[in-house]
């Protein structure tokens, strides 16, 4: 069983992905963390997260360490991210991963939870279950600056709010595998909805797809 949960940063995606993974004892990926440890590798070289030599040797290159890096969850990681992102090699190699992690999800798990933008949509597409969150972009930066200050990282909302509309625009117009909704996908705005009436009306969906 596969559940994908695509949508733009800051929609709730994480929690989500987290609670139906232990809810179903499935193994989750998260594969922004895939594109952040790319950007943040190609930074860490010096280099250009635009310039698709550096990107794909850092994509080619990627280790375990690496997606364990300190600082994948700063805002650098993420425009860094966001850039690389939208380099169709770049994406190619990060594809293989995750259908191999989908084929045989790591510790035997009988099934794969997906974070992402384009998960639904381009990597797992005959996916039994999808959901795609969103959110407006003032509700998610207010969330992103709380998320960041409780890292104990400073944040300014206005800030904050810019940076999301600049990945929200490059992840959205980007040619190969856009930011949008597989026709498939049950859609959550969750502006006005808290953690767990997203998790209900998620366990719901998915329950009625897969019924066990
Ligand atoms: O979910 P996140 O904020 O960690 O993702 C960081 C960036 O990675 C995001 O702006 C676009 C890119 N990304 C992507 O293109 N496709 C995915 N499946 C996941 C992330």
């Amino acid at each position: 069983m596969i559940i994908t949960v695509d949508g733009p940063a800051a929609a709730g995606k994480g929690e989500l992905t987290q609670r139906l993974a232990a809810h179903f004892g499935y193994a989750r990926l998260d594969t922004g963390k895939l594109y952040r440890a790319v950007g943040l590798k190609v930074l860490g070289a010096g280099g250009d997260p635009e310039d698709e030599a550096a990107a794909v040797e850092a994509a080619r290159a990627l280790t375990g360490d690496d997606l364990e890096a300190p600082g994948l969850r700063s805002e650098d990681a993420a425009l860094s991210a966001s850039k690389v992102a939208a380099i169709p090699a770049v994406r190619d190699v990060l594809l293989e991963f995750q259908r191999g992690f989908a084929a045989a999800p790591p510790g035997g798990a009988e099934g794969a939870v997906f974070d992402g933008r384009d998960t639904g949509t381009v990597v797992i597409p005959d996916a039994p279950a999808k959901l795609f969150l969103t959110a407006s972009p003032e509700v998610r930066a207010t969330r992103r600056v709380k998320q960041l200050q409780e890292q104990g990282t400073e944040a300014i909302y206005g800030r904050v709010l810019q940076e999301l509309k600049e990945r929200d625009a490059r992840d959205t117009s980007r040619k190969v595998a856009p930011l949008k909704p597989a026709e498939d996908a049950l859609v959550i705005d969750t502006s006005h909805l808290d953690a767990d009436a997203v998790y209900a009306a998620a366990l719901e969906f998915i329950s009625a797809k897969a019924p066990d």
